[in-house]
């Protein structure tokens, strides 16, 4: 693995957060399968919504599990797709570790302000990445696919 993405992985994920789990899960046959970087975005769609979910209800066990989850999409994406520029990750930073303190402190507000900038966060690199049409959004409600706008861009 190369040092830059380990610096990266580990400098989002924090060496407190790695999901030990995770790793226990893995099948042993799973070896060299690699994920494509759309379906690893589609996991990354499914934990934000949840994580949004999650914190609304204020189950924040929950919260705290799916904030997880998502960042392990995060690294992998880095990790597996080169491509993707360093910045692009690590601008996430902030608002994960915002996330991540608003669930400890179990704060409503603060987890509502995290989880759109943290959204703010995903469009950015789309736009960045040629990708402006797919827009993140805070989720309305609990619709599969709640956390993604269809219409195209400046219309409601
Ligand atoms: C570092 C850049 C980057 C970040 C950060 C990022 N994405 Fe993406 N995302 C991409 C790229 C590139 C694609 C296009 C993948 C492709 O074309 O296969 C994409 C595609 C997607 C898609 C479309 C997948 C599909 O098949 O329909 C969704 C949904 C998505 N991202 C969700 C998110 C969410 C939610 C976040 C934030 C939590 C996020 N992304 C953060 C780069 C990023």
């Amino acid at each position: 693995m190369r040092r830059r993405s380990w610096a990266l992985a580990l400098a989002l994920m924090g060496t407190s957060v790695v999901p030990a789990m995770a790793q226990d899960l893995k099948s042993p046959t799973a070896g060299d399968y690699v994920p494509r970087l759309g379906d690893i975005m589609g996991a990354a769609q499914t934990r934000h919504q949840k994580l949004w979910l999650a914190g609304k209800a204020q189950n924040w066990e929950l919260a705290a599990y799916e904030l997880r989850q998502l960042k392990a999409s995060l690294v992998e994406a880095a990790l597996l797709y080169s491509g993707i520029p360093v910045s692009n990750v690590t601008t996430l930073e902030a608002p994960l570790q915002s996330a991540s303190d608003a669930i400890s402190a179990k704060d409503g507000r603060k987890f509502a302000k995290a989880v759109g900038d943290l959204t703010e966060g995903c469009n950015s690199c789309h736009r960045s990445m040629n990708r402006s049409f797919v827009v993140m959004r805070v989720p309305t409600d609990q619709r599969p696919y709640g956390n993604q706008q269809f219409s195209p861009q400046g219309r409601p």
